[in-house]
């Protein structure tokens, strides 16, 4: 197979744990050697192997392409009137998602497969390599199969949230619509999907409702994920942990009792400071979880109602800035921790074995990202070895 070696990387983050130098595994002077998808090398430039091809990263840092671990991109129009509404004081509230239902139904299969790929070519410039999304605007049988469907052609991490909000005709009989949920609309999506999720919430599901609806997904062979305490406290991140769910996702309000759950548990407190800039709601704690011990990933949540970004970037500065992450933490959470999210261990770093997915910076450390906030600074994006 073919080698390539990218040499003359000003700093490489490999998030390599057998190197000794912190968790993102920094090499100054440093290179790679690609062969076809997979890293087959990574060191300083001075001890890198001859390869096929040579390419000269001419002093700019790389880091591995960000792993965005939760998102909503299959949706047809905006809620801009619903983001001015909230700047002037308007609460968020989960019914927003009410919106987007009608405008998503209404949509043909061609316009939502479009905003797709629209939303993951955005993401992809801004150096995202893989991007999970999820169903949760169809909210009928149909409607939740179709996403599913339309998501599968465009990424392989894909997650049924039929349970998002209890659909508009259940109204009266929310019950009924649980059923539903863990019953024929389950049989229609757990083909398209690798993850079951949630919205444990005042306003969509209680505990007991999403217990029923994550053990089901479980019990068809998908893998639980929770939408867990983000407007209120509750019983969702509790439950993710009980279900060793691979994530508890938003974690804005926390007891001490979840801080700990999730500490001495495998599911990752996934934040999504995005929500929260967009929402003017409070920060998550990030030092509180990071210095119990927790496994924290960053993510966009890109959707139209609460976080209308497809930036990891920008969510790498709000951390740093505003949730008290260092920039290597906000990077290792940006790329590791996304892929601990997914339960992936071949994405996220860039040490032998791992696929090749990189973003090059304009820049000469990843701590730019941070210290430039709102500067396009990836600017070139390899995916599985390929530049693209
Ligand atoms: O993660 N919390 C639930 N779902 C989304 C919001 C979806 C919407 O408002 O349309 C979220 O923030
Ligand atoms: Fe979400």
């Amino acid at each position: 197979m073919r080698t390539t070696l990218v040499r003359n990387i000003a700093s490489l983050v490999t998030n390599d744990p057998e190197r000794e130098d912190g968790p993102l595994g920094l090499v100054e002077d440093a290179a790679l050697v690609i062969e076809g998808e997979r890293i087959a090398w990574a060191g300083r430039t001075a001890d890198a192997p001859a390869a096929d091809d040579v390419v000269d990263a001419k002093g700019r840092a790389v880091v591995p392409g960000f792993v965005d671990s939760h998102s909503h991109l299959v949706f047809a129009g905006d809620r801009t009137q619903e983001f001015n509404a909230r700047m002037s004081g308007r609460p968020y509230q989960a019914g927003g998602i009410r919106t987007t239902v009608t405008a998503t139904r209404g949509a043909s299969d061609e316009a939502l497969g479009a905003n797709v790929a629209r939303y993951l070519a955005e993401a992809l410039r801004q150096g995202t390599t893989t991007q999970e999304t999820k169903s949760g605007y169809g909210l009928t049988v149909e409607d939740e199969a179709r996403a599913l469907r339309i998501a599968a052609e465009h990424t392989d991490e894909v997650t049924y949230l039929g349970a998002h909000i209890v659909a508009p005709e259940y109204a009266d009989d929310p019950a009924a619509y649980v059923d539903l949920v863990t019953g024929a609309m389950l049989d229609a999506c757990a083909p398209y999907a690798r993850w079951v999720d949630v919205f444990c919430e005042k306003g969509a599901f209680d505990g007991d409702q999403a217990r029923a609806i994550l053990t089901a997904g479980q019990a068809k062979g998908l893998l639980a994920r929770v939408h867990a305490n983000q407007l209120t406290y509750g019983p969702g991140v509790r439950l993710a942990v009980e279900l060793d769910a691979a994530s508890a996702d938003h974690c804005t309000h926390l007891t001490d009792a979840d801080v700990d759950a999730l500490a001495n548990s495998a599911t990752v407190a996934t934040l999504l400071p995005g929500a929260e800039f967009s929402t003017r709601a409070p920060w998550p704690d990030a030092r509180r979880l990071l210095d119990a011990g927790a496994t924290v990933a960053l993510s966009t949540d890109c959707n139209p109602g609460s976080s209308f970004t497809s930036s990891m970037p920008f969510c790498i500065a709000l951390a740093v800035r505003d949730m008290k992450m260092t920039p290597d933490e906000a990077i290792w959470s940006a790329t590791a921790g996304g892929a601990a999210a997914l339960r992936r261990t071949d994405i996220g770093r860039l040490a032998p074995g791992a696929r090749a997915d990189l973003a090059f910076l304009d820049a000469p450390s990843h701590v730019h990202l941070a210290y430039r906030p709102g500067v396009p600074l990836v600017d070139e994006v390899w995916r599985a070895g390929r530049r693209v």
